[in-house]
């Protein structure tokens, strides 16, 4: 969802809850015994669980699927995900942007912690295919530090960018080029 976006949804969303706070207060006016502020009450009362399933939706989930067979490895990847549903979460909400930047920062440090774990793990492991998994590695870092340079020069646009280009590449990259690695780390 871009920035334009993301304000206008929520520029709505605050339009809808004023206008059912000024309902409910001009429903009071019929009397208590009137079902009208009531209803307008619970339907006030559901909507922070609508819009937070509808949130929900943009997070990326861990699926056993995605398992390469190391708890070390798998405990990376969760906390990846974890960590990318987190910025989302910053994102959406339109935190300060040294929040944002924070956020974005402790992830790239900790994906780079993460490759070089696992390219010792597959060094040690013997696998075949370690070089090929290393440049792939190297150009997930290259390319987002280009996004994160322009993110510096524009904040509006570029976080969405980042954002799908981290989800997609992490979870294409986890579900694909490091299954290639399973076989060889059984002991
Ligand atoms: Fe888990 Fe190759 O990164």
């Amino acid at each position: 969802m871009s920035a334009t976006s993301r304000n206008v949804s929520m520029l709505i969303l605050s339009v809808l809850i004023l206008t059912l706070l000024v309902m409910i207060v001009l429903g009071f006016m019929l009397g208590f015994s009137h079902p009208l502020p009531w209803v307008l009450i619970v339907v006030l009362t559901v909507i922070p669980f609508i819009h937070d399933k509808i949130i929900a939706k943009r997070f990326v989930e861990w699926k056993d699927a995605y398992s390469v067979g190391h708890k070390d490895i798998d405990l990376d990847h969760k906390k990846l995900l974890g960590m990318i549903n987190h910025l989302q979460t910053a994102v959406h909400y339109q935190t300060d942007e040294d929040s944002i930047e924070n956020t974005l920062n402790e992830l790239i440090e900790y994906t780079k912690y993460h490759f070089s774990r696992e390219e010792k793990i597959m060094q040690d492991h013997n696998y075949p295919g370690l070089d090929e998994h290393k440049q792939e590695h190297a150009q997930m870092v290259d390319q987002v530090t280009k996004f994160i340079d322009e993110y510096r020069v524009d904040k509006t646009r570029t976080i969405d960018n980042v954002l799908q280009f981290l989800k997609s590449w992490l979870i294409n990259h986890i579900n694909g080029s490091d299954q290639k690695y399973r076989p060889y780390l059984k002991p």
